[in-house]
């Protein structure tokens, strides 16, 4: 996509979407990529001056979330509603700043999944038919491709899902699958009638394909696009049966909304709950000749719902379509698919709890492009990446040049620069910075702005503050030389502001300016006092790196990770490799007595224990919480493993582990040893 000339003249009304995340697990880095991104350009857009609004929800409907409810014996609502919170919590403390999180299962969603229902039904766009699929009789539910499991029709393989093997890569119907069974209920599947709704999507193919020569999508996307063109544009089958976690469809008693067709209008739900609160004209933003721009960032792989059936719904339904929909890759890390076993699947909470969140949206940025390749998040490359670029080149010249501000001229700036013209060289890139900004072009950005903070720092090298200073009568210009170099870094910080808004903050305060504006740059400052210099950002620990992949670990560890979407619990799997005997031989399980079971203090599914093993006690930190209540514990025998290298966690050393089985939430089911065990008795 050509990027947009430079018409910052102009101000632009710009509505941002980012992708609902599924109300049944926690954010993670992955899903940060992309928020991250998002949320870089909405600022850059603000910084300057544009009216700029975005808006987000959690996408709250679906088969897994209703799955996920019934397995932690709650009722949805009470499930998206605990998410939602923890998902705020997270955009929040990564300064995701949202002007609307709301969430698809509201009034507002409702309302708009009716109304453009209803148009596409009266413009002749959905038919009903009669389909047979695959039913669960035990659970007394129609069976989605992904939970039908079986072996592969073409190489045999076992335990592949219903749409295609992981082993020869063939793709098939369900119906194909030998011997299959239901991943809910583990019955084997009938086939069943039933009536559904179907989109003719096909009525859109030539609106659809003028838009995509619109300039709307990315290269890549586009042909993807031509591709399906080719393909051909098939129904799309809108209704499911209940049972379902959703809306019913208004004409339809029985019969559901898909999740996928109420989601991307939640994007319009969240905007006009925005505009309740706000008075703005929704209308003005959605019909169909608004003069707003419309962008939705999402992940390539919800390309095909977002750049065929979003806009053939939204144009069939008369409104607008999107200004452009821009696609990301998936986040790798250590090159590899993020791996909970490696402590690579990270969640945003428990980065936090590490780390500061102005790393990673450096890192993120500085490796992003416009396209949709992936982009991987090498550990020991984003410790030097921040500890050289932010710490040891931007914060850098601050420091430098603070400390003789602040001693020896009361924390005065020179009146004017001594070298003009390399601040005019600093503050002429703004334009070219903004056209990288504009064009998603992050990392390309970071890089011309790391490349004049070398500038800056070479310009504090050459001419030595601190040798000028040591010689009488220098006085004049070592305050000219900090001066210009704290405008330099004034220059700099307001380049970051997208990317790095809490330390833009402090160098705001520190330089005793108000909020940096884009254009501000435009003429340096001087004559005024600065405050005292308080370090900005300090250099990311290795160690803290470390012990977040410990503690990624550790949340894989615990029973009953909140974690376990639906999907993950249902596709089970191992995560472990096969181990031989000799391994399994190596493990020293022992009988033990809990003498005392407790709650953790600020995490929600700890119990600490103490194991008397015959002698010894241990301290051993379960995640089972959900499942017992400490008190009934306490004098009851358990199964541990004794020989398991001592963990350090946040809230302690973990010398051991229970045994426990279950499917997680209040069905775990700690393993008791019979009668006339004693504790420290080997478990053969
Ligand atoms: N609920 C749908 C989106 C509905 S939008 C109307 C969904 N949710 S999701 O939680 O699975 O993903 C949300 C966004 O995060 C998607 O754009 C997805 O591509 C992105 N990512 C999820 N995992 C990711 C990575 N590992 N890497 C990069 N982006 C990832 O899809
Ligand atoms: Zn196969």
């Amino acid at each position: 996509m050509t990027p947009k000339p430079d018409n910052n003249a102009v101000k632009r009304r710009i509505l941002v979407t980012s992708a609902l995340p599924y109300a049944n697990g926690p954010i993670h880095l992955g899903h940060l990529v992309e928020y991250i991104q998002t949320d870089i350009w909405v600022r850059f857009q603000r910084l300057r001056g544009h009216e700029c609004i975005y808006v987000c929800a959690d996408d709250a409907h679906g088969t897994p979330i209703m799955l996920k409810a019934r397995a932690d014996g709650v009722e949805p609502e009470e499930l998206i509603e605990r998410v939602g919170h923890e998902h705020r919590a997270d955009f929040h403390d990564f300064h995701v700043t949202f002007d609307q999180y709301h969430s698809t299962h509201s009034p507002e969603n409702r309302h708009f999944a009716e109304l453009i229902y209803t148009r596409l039904r009266d413009g002749g766009h959905i038919d009903r038919r009669t389909i047979r699929q695959a039913y669960d009789p035990e659970a007394g539910m129609f069976l989605p491709d992904r939970f039908i499991k079986g072996e592969c029709p073409r190489c045999g393989a076992a335990d592949q899902y219903g749409d295609s093997c992981e082993v020869c890569g063939a793709t098939y119907a369900p119906t194909d699958l030998k011997n299959p069974v239901s991943a809910i209920s583990g019955a084997a599947p009938v086939e069943k009638e039933s009536e559904h709704y179907f989109f003719r999507l096909a009525d859109f193919s030539q609106m659809l394909r003028k838009w995509t020569a619109s300039g709307s999508l990315q290269p890549e996307i586009r042909n993807k696009l031509d591709e399906w063109f080719r393909a051909g544009l098939s129904d799309w089958d809108i209704s499911r049966d209940a049972p379902y976690w959703g809306f019913e469809i208004p004409d339809a008693p029985g019969k559901y909304f898909y999740v996928w067709l109420d989601a991307p209008i939640g994007y319009m739900a969240s905007f006009k709950r925005y505009c309740e609160a706000h008075g703005l004209d929704f209308d003005a933003w959605w019909r169909p000749d608004s003069s707003a721009e419309l962008h939705h960032f999402i992940g390539k792989d919800i390309a095909y719902f977002h750049t065929l059936f979003w806009p053939a719904m939204l144009h069939g339904a008369g409104f607008r379509t999107p200004t452009a929909v821009h696609c990301h890759g998936f986040l790798t890390v250590n090159g590899q698919k993020m791996s909970k076993s490696r402590g690579t699947f990270i969640k945003a909470r428990t980065y936090l709890d590490h780390l500061n969140p102005e790393y990673l949206r450096y890192y993120f940025a500085a490796k992003l492009g416009p396209g949709v390749d992936d982009i991987d998040l090498n550990l020991e490359d984003f410790i030097a990446r921040v500890n050289s670029d932010l710490v040891g080149k931007v914060v850098n010249i601050a420091s430098r040049c603070a400390g003789f501000i602040n001693k020896r001229f009361g924390g005065r700036l020179a009146d004017s620069l001594p070298d003009a013209d390399l601040y005019e060289r600093f503050a002429r890139s703004r334009e070219e910075i903004a056209r990288l900004y504009e064009g998603r072009e992050f990392g390309q950005a970071m890089r011309e702005i790391m490349a004049l903070a070398d500038v800056a720092n070479q310009y504090i090298d050459e001419h030595k503050p601190w040798v000028l200073a040591k010689t009488e009568g220098n006085e004049d210009r070592v305050q000219a030389v900090c001066s210009q170099g704290l405008n330099l870094f004034r220059v700099l910080m307001t380049y970051l502001k997208p990317v790095l808004p809490h330390m833009a903050a402090r160098a705001e305060a520190f330089l005793n300016v108000g909020p940096l504006h884009w254009n501000d740059v435009a003429e340096p400052i001087g004559g005024h006092r600065i405050n005292a210099f308080e370090p900005l950002m300090i250099r990311v620990d290795p160690a803290a790196v470390e012990q977040l992949q410990a503690a990624s670990r550790e949340d894989l560890a615990s029973a009953g990770g909140e974690d376990a979407a639906p999907k993950q619990a249902l596709e089970g799997g191992p995560i472990a490799p096969e181990i031989g005997i000799e391994d399994f031989a190596k493990v020293d399980l022992r009988v033990a007595r809990i003498l005392r079971a407790e709650h953790v203090e600020g995490a929600d599914k700890l119990l600490r224990l103490s194991l008397d093993l015959g002698g010894e006690t241990r301290q051993v930190f379960a995640g089972i919480r959900s499942a017992y209540d400490p008190a009934t514990l306490e004098g009851r025998l358990t199964v541990m493993v004794a020989n398991l290298a001592p963990r350090k966690m946040k809230f302690g050393t973990s010398e051991g582990m229970v045994l426990a089985a279950g499917p997680g939430g209040k069905d775990i089911f700690l393993l008791t040893p019979d009668d006339g065990a004693r504790p420290g008795m080997r478990v053969k």
